[in-house]
């Protein structure tokens, strides 16, 4: 593939562009002024299934192989848990790749949730978080398809931001792309590191198929569910196929991959019972003071803040799944920006991502054009509640660290679920 014309539309680098140019603003939608974008919402998963499937339909063809099938990099499992070794042993490989983190190689355990300038720990600490990591994402916080796949992008919508993603798409999904892609400079990563750039490393194939197993596992083994809505099963996508032809497709021909020809091997999914755990504590929590949000925001987060948040009360029917809502945060979409979330825990240094306490992060992968965006994050906070022996707190503690660039932020509250 490297080695084709680069007027074949099966070029290796042409097929990292239609994944750049699906991705950065280089298609309009049909029919309307705005922007195409394949990340941040419910097409992610469609997506990016359909591209990895043309993609091998081409790698089969040029091989003469039609029995050929991409690899999948399980980095929810203690063993994949590192690049793995057939991406990284010879650099004159065409699967080796030179602009992923020198720091990140073999046999570096990669960190599910990593922010800019967090440094390799203990690696039998790094898996306990990472399985905690993906239990969290695909069980506690995955508990309906806008939770998994992400919410609705609908023609005519504007390009949506992070917080319209699902939860894999935001973790670990966006986090093995930094960790793997990007080397010390914050503004300027490439190759993983960066949305446009990400298909250029042959490792980025393995990594999505894993992304799109988690699909399979959310459906088959958690109970998941696809979504019915129209908009999503007949949203149509254009890739070049093995005879290098344009074929239009849409979302309801990928739902099932036997289909499509593949079907995963059904390897120890580890995570599945390993939940994140209260922190043991000697005696009953009592919170501390800190001020409201009316006192906090808005608010550039370039240090730590605690914030008390109270609940809603709760009357007539309705929803009982109490939802946090961090609100208006606004950044440059150029920029990598990300924080942690922290509930009912005064010493965060000392709170693991296996400790229930830490609910998640935020990030954006850098990609895009200047373009200020203005998004929220939520969390699923019923069940975590419980776990923390919370259950009659009328309001908790969140705490929010920063972990890149200042964003700003401006405001929190907690609500019940809409349906
Ligand atoms: Cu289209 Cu992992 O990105």
């Amino acid at each position: 593939m490297k080695n084709l014309s680069p007027s074949d539309p099966r070029n290796f680098r042409q097929q990292a562009n239609v994944h750049c140019a699906n991705c950065d603003g280089g298609y309009t939608q049909l029919g309307s002024p705005k922007l195409f974008s394949v990340h941040n919402s419910w097409l992610f998963f469609p997506w990016h299934r359909w591209y990895l499937y043309f993609f091998e339909k081409i790698c089969q063809n040029l091989i003469d192989d039609d029995t050929f099938t991409l690899p999948f990099w399980n980095w929810d499992a203690p063993e994949g848990m590192q690049i793995p070794s057939i991406y990284n042993s010879d650099l004159t490989s065409p699967l080796y790749d030179c602009f992923r983190n020198p720091d990140h190689l073999p046999p570096t355990v990669i960190n599910l949730d990593w922010s800019y300038g967090d440094k390799p720990v203990d690696p039998n600490i790094q898996i306990e978080n990472n399985l905690s990591i993906m239990h969290t994402q695909m069980i506690t916080q995955s508990k309906t398809p806008f939770d998994f796949f992400g919410k609705a992008y609908r023609a005519g919508d504007d390009t949506p931001p992070i917080g319209i993603a699902g939860q894999i798409e935001q973790t670990p999904h966006n986090h093995v792309h930094s960790w793997t892609g990007t080397i010390s400079d914050q503004t300027n990563p490439i190759d993983l590191g960066a949305l446009y750039s990400s298909a250029r490393d042959p490792v980025f194939y393995a990594h999505h198929s894993n992304d799109d197993r988690m699909w399979t596992i959310w459906l088959n083994k958690l109970g998941g569910s696809n979504f019915t809505d129209r908009d999503w099963l007949f949203t149509n996508f254009i890739f070049y196929n093995e005879e290098a032809k344009p074929v239009r497709v849409s979302t309801k021909d990928c739902l099932d991959t036997t289909k499509l020809g593949y079907k995963y091997e059904d390897v120890p999914i580890p995570w599945l019972d390993v939940s994140a755990k209260p922190k043991p504590r000697a005696k009953a929590k009592t919170l501390p003071s800190a001020p409201g949000p009316a006192q906090v925001f808005p608010i550039t987060l370039d240090k730590p803040i605690n914030v008390i948040v109270k609940r809603p009360k709760k009357s007539g029917t309705g929803s009982s799944e109490e939802i946090l809502v961090i609100e208006g945060i606004e950044y440059d979409e150029r920029n990598y920006v990300k924080f942690n979330v922290y509930i009912n825990e005064e010493d965060v240094n000392a709170c693991r991502p296996n400790n229930t306490e830490f609910l998640g992060s935020f990030s954006n992968l850098p990609h895009g054009h200047q373009m200020i965006v203005n998004t929220s994050k939520t969390f699923r906070i019923s069940q975590v509640l419980e776990e923390l022996g919370a259950r009659d707190y009328d309001k908790v503690l969140v705490t929010l660290i920063p972990k890149s660039n200042p964003v700003k932020i401006n405001g929190i509250k907690i609500e019940f679920e809409k349906s």
